[in-house]
């Protein structure tokens, strides 16, 4: 049985306070989720989280990682540092980083092999663009950018990592796949691996994300190839975190 996980992305939103009340209010309703819990904050405020959510029930993530451990890269964060403050998950991939920064299929996977490497765990994103999937490619482009991480580390690393299928018309539009578009995607995406891995395919977690909110995702998460969500927007209210944490 896969473990279903929650995994909220604050992206660039928030401010101390904001955030502390964001946090407390997860942490007052987090004993009531069915999946694992997950935040990641915007990189300034880990070490706040960090510390508010000791001995809860609260994972902690971060949203992105220099693929380098240390020296002249202004401006950027090092797997070891985001070690030493308590994550234990990375986002790598995400379509923000691929659309606005232009992180490549290559950039993504060394990434991933870096977060590896580290010992924390890649939260991996991948996605079609709405372009993509009018011409009918949405499966070529889930198997080219998985092929990126398969090629560089192996079928095995993802053992201990978590897939997160977003088609990018999905996210912060409002728009939701439908839970039998987002399934025929997950299950094609596990079938993949399995070609390689049976027992790593069956045992991965491939979390939903792309306008999932507090009315579509108990119906997403009941798809069995869905096992939970990586969520934006509808993560930075507690309340709706929590209803999405919560949801069969
Ligand atoms: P959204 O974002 O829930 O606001 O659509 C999801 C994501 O970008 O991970």
């Amino acid at each position: 049985m896969r473990q279903p996980m929650v995994a909220g992305n604050w992206k660039m939103n928030g401010s101390s306070s904001s955030v502390s009340e964001l946090i407390e209010g997860i942490k007052a309703g987090v004993g009531a989720a069915n999946a694992e819990v997950v935040v990641c904050p915007p990189y300034i405020y880990i070490p706040a989280v960090a510390s508010a959510i000791a001995g809860s029930d609260i994972h902690l993530g971060a949203q992105n990682m220099c693929d380098q451990d240390s020296g002249a890269f202004t401006g950027e964060v090092a797997g070891p540092m985001l070690k030493d403050a308590g994550c234990e998950y990375v986002i790598i991939g995400h379509s923000e980083r691929r659309a606005i920064y232009g992180e490549s299929d290559e950039v993504t996977a060394v990434k991933y092999a870096a977060v590896l490497k580290n010992n924390l765990k890649p939260i991996f994103c991948i996605g079609e663009s709405l372009e993509e999937r009018e011409q009918g490619i949405t499966e070529q482009v889930v198997a080219r950018q998985i092929d990126a991480i398969l090629d560089g580390s192996g079928v095995a690393s993802l053992a201990n990592a978590v897939l997160a299928y977003e088609p990018v018309w999905a996210i912060g539009t409002g728009k939701t796949a439908t839970p039998e578009q987002a399934q025929e995607v997950h299950a094609f995406i596990r079938g993949k691996i399995a070609e390689q891995d049976a027992a790593i395919a069956e045992g991965l977690r491939i979390l939903y994300g792309g306008s999932m909110n507090p009315g579509n995702a108990a119906e997403l998460r009941s798809q069995p190839d869905i096992d939970g969500g990586l969520i934006g927007g509808a993560s930075l209210k507690a309340d709706d975190f929590l209803t999405i944490c919560t949801a069969n």
